[in-house]
């Protein structure tokens, strides 16, 4: 294994930013790093064991560049919406300040994607936006929340893992989703089955400018913890 950062595990958790302006795109990232990354990953949990996750890296410029764009073509979708992050108006003059510096961040992210050494896109077997009524292999009819939960719930951990892993050696990644927007056009880029093989997001993976990073704000832990009633 390549050296690790010297991080506390609680460090690690709460430090592990989505990581846009720091990444640096002039070094190159190994193939041995990225697979250490992915054989942590491996070790997340799934339903029955599947082991059902994918990861296809991408390290091809025009195929990069290619998911770049889609990535972009959806960003000028979302920028419309109203829960957009530039969008949204949370009365408080601090919240809608951090707002705008993730704006300017995934801004900088848009314009500059494909430099990153190399993205990751986390697939899953089995899609959860087949119609509903249709029967999923190995599932039959189950309700939609619990397909999502089996599906997401593999997928979401197995990623989080590799981004915890690439952290601990050094590099940085965000998880973005809106080249989702044009998912089928992705599969086909990246020869991947789209009518059986969901993707989850792109991630792009660069070693970042300097190691350290703080936890991020977050809302008071009163306004989201239920005990015994919500
Ligand atoms: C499901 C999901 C989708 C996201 N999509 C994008 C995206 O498309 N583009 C982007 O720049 N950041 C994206 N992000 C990153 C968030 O903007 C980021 O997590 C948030 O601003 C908090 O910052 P932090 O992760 O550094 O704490 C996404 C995060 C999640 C969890």
């Amino acid at each position: 294994m390549n050296e690790t950062l010297a991080l506390g595990l609680d460090e690690l958790l709460t430090t592990t930013r989505s990581v846009r302006r720091r990444l640096d795109f002039s070094r190159p990232v190994e193939r041995e790093v990225v697979e250490q990354c992915v054989e942590i990953a491996m070790q997340a949990p799934t339903p029955s064991n599947l082991q059902n996750w994918h990861f296809v890296i991408v390290s091809d410029p025009k195929k990069k560049m290619a998911l770049a764009d889609l990535y972009r073509k959806g960003r000028e979708i979302y920028v419309t919406l109203p829960s957009a992050t530039a969008n949204v108006d949370f009365g408080d003059p601090e919240r809608n300040a951090m707002q705008q510096r993730i704006e300017e961040s995934a801004q900088y992210l848009n314009s500059n994607f494909q430099e990153a050494p190399v993205l990751v896109v986390p697939c899953i077997e089995g899609r959860t936006d087949s119609p509903p009524g249709t029967e999923i292999p190995g599932w039959g009819q189950v309700p939609p929340v619990l397909l999502q939960s089996a599906q997401w719930g593999s997928i979401a951990p197995a990623t989080w893992s590799f981004m915890l892993a690439a952290r601990a050696r050094g590099l940085g990644t965000c998880w973005t989703s809106l080249h989702l927007y044009f998912e089928e056009q992705a599969a086909a880029i990246l020869g991947i089955p789209y009518a059986e093989v969901m993707q989850a997001c792109l991630l792009p993976l660069a070693y970042t400018k300097g190691t350290t990073f703080k936890p991020g704000k977050r809302d008071p832990m009163d306004s989201i913890v239920h005990w015994d009633d919500w």
